[in-house]
């Protein structure tokens, strides 16, 4: 079994690349199911979820090549609408497949999506925002059946500005009769990637205030070629490494645009950060201040994505913080892991209290999900002693290589296989 073995502590120093967008590559690929031609996706991070999104697209019929780090989709022909069940229940992304076959084929049979277990993830703002565009379903214990004679645009609030439940009323509604008004939608990078590349491919979609989409149908898209931005997730999870471990690091090709609010933490953190063009520097020399109250919220507020990682560099902090949880109830579970390399957090309901501590010592301990996988790293980066970190196959769900990454920043760390 693998396991990321870190020697510590670090100082984390140097320069790195950050990697293109997980969670906007993912339904990028699904909206090249609407391409009845060739799509160049460049900037593809070669991570477990994009290869778990080939395989779909290859069982539907698509051919799919890499290019180096491009891929090529040729979805000229689009044959079998059930999706494979091994790779759907490996993700969640996989969802957005339903907006998409639903929009080129009509129907779509696929299990529950899976993804990380962070909390009850529903389906149902998605079911809703496909059904106003006419789309009828049928569920089975583990799988839901879904088709139309016909998508017609609507008019479509949502309750919550779910981010893949935006995604597959985009998704259906670019090709459907008719215009189609989203209210309330989800304003994440992730859902604005995904309307530059459908209008990239001939798609009418204006993106308006908070959360509003206006698209107009239109017959058939075109073949295209697309850039994937750079992961905001992976730069915040570098830049709040830097801040734990008081280091001072350069991250290239990072998405200086959409880390607002990141940037606003890592200076209230106490730390020094300048942004040039895609670049961002971040000098942490000093000591690290506590965080006296701060909530993850819908973008443009903290990502809860990056919760986990923060909940590391506090646990450092010279005094108490206060973190609570907005979107997904059940995101603390790294927390018992952190406590076992001597961080003192707790949790109730929705809320982590966390008493910084002198510092935090090396042991063995389990990544259970993505992000908090993420947040062992860091803490394993500024432990005394060695940590042994099991569980990569989540790390690896969003990071390409998160030991080369680090090891660029000077992290004294390697993958054990
Ligand atoms: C996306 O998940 C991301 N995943 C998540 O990233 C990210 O944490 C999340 O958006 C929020 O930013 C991908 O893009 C693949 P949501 P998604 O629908 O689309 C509830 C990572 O670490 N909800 O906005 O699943 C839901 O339970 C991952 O990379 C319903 O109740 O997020 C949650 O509490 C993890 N009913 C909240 O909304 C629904 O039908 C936000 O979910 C849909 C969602």
């Amino acid at each position: 079994m693998n396991c990321i073995k870190i020697s510590g502590p670090n100082i984390l120093h140097g320069e790195v690349d950050v990697q293109g967008s997980k969670n906007a590559a993912l339904p990028i690929l699904a909206a090249a199911v609407l391409i009845p031609d060739i799509s160049v996706v460049h900037n593809c991070p070669k991570i477990a979820d994009i290869y778990h999104m080939i395989s779909i697209l290859e069982q539907i019929g698509c051919k799919v090549r890499w290019e180096g780090t491009s891929l090529v989709i040729d979805a000229k022909e689009i044959g079998d609408s059930r999706l494979p069940k091994e790779y759907v229940k490996a993700m969640r992304c996989s969802v957005v497949f339903m907006g998409a076959m639903l929009a080129r084929r009509g129907e779509i049979t696929l299990y529950y999506p899976g993804g990380c277990i962070i909390g009850k993830r529903p389906i149902d703002l998605h079911k809703k925002a496909l059904g106003l565009l006419g789309a009828v379903f049928e569920e089975a214990a583990d799988c839901i059946h879904a088709k139309t004679d016909g998508l017609t645009g609507s008019t479509i609030r949502m309750d919550f500005p779910s981010v893949g439940a935006t995604q597959n009323a985009i998704l259906a509604a670019v090709t459907a009769q008719g215009r189609t008004l989203i209210e309330g939608g989800a304003r994440e990078p992730e859902v604005t990637e995904l309307v530059r590349f459908l209008n990239c491919a001939g798609a009418k979609i204006v993106l308006g205030k908070k959360g509003q989409y206006e698209i107009e149908g239109v017959r058939q898209l075109h073949a295209v070629e697309f850039t994937v931005v750079s992961d905001r997730i992976v730069a915040g999870t570098y830049l709040l490494a830097g801040v734990a471990s008081r280091g001072h690091i350069l991250l290239h090709r990072a998405p200086v645009w959409h880390l607002g609010s990141v940037v606003e933490v890592l200076k209230k953190l106490g730390a020094k950060v300048t942004a040039s063009g895609d670049c961002i520097e971040l000098d942490a020399g000093g000591g690290i201040c506590p965080i006296p109250y701060l909530e993850t919220a819908v973008y443009p507020g903290f990502p809860t994505d990056l919760q986990s990682p923060l909940l590391a560099a506090l646990s450092l902090a010279e005094g108490v913080s206060c973190v609570r949880e907005r979107i997904f109830e059940n995101r603390f579970a790294v927390a018992e892991q952190l406590r076992r390399m001597g961080a003192d957090i707790q949790i109730s309901k929705d809320t982590a209290v966390v008493c910084g501590v002198k510092y935090l010592v090396g042991n063995e301990v389990a990544a259970g999900e993505l992000r908090g996988g993420a947040a062992l790293v860091i803490a394993g980066l500024c432990a005394r002693c060695e940590t042994m970190i099991t569980g990569c196959r989540y790390i690896d769900r969003g990071y390409e290589d998160i030991c080369r990454d680090l090891q660029c920043l000077g992290g004294n760390m390697e993958l054990m296989t």
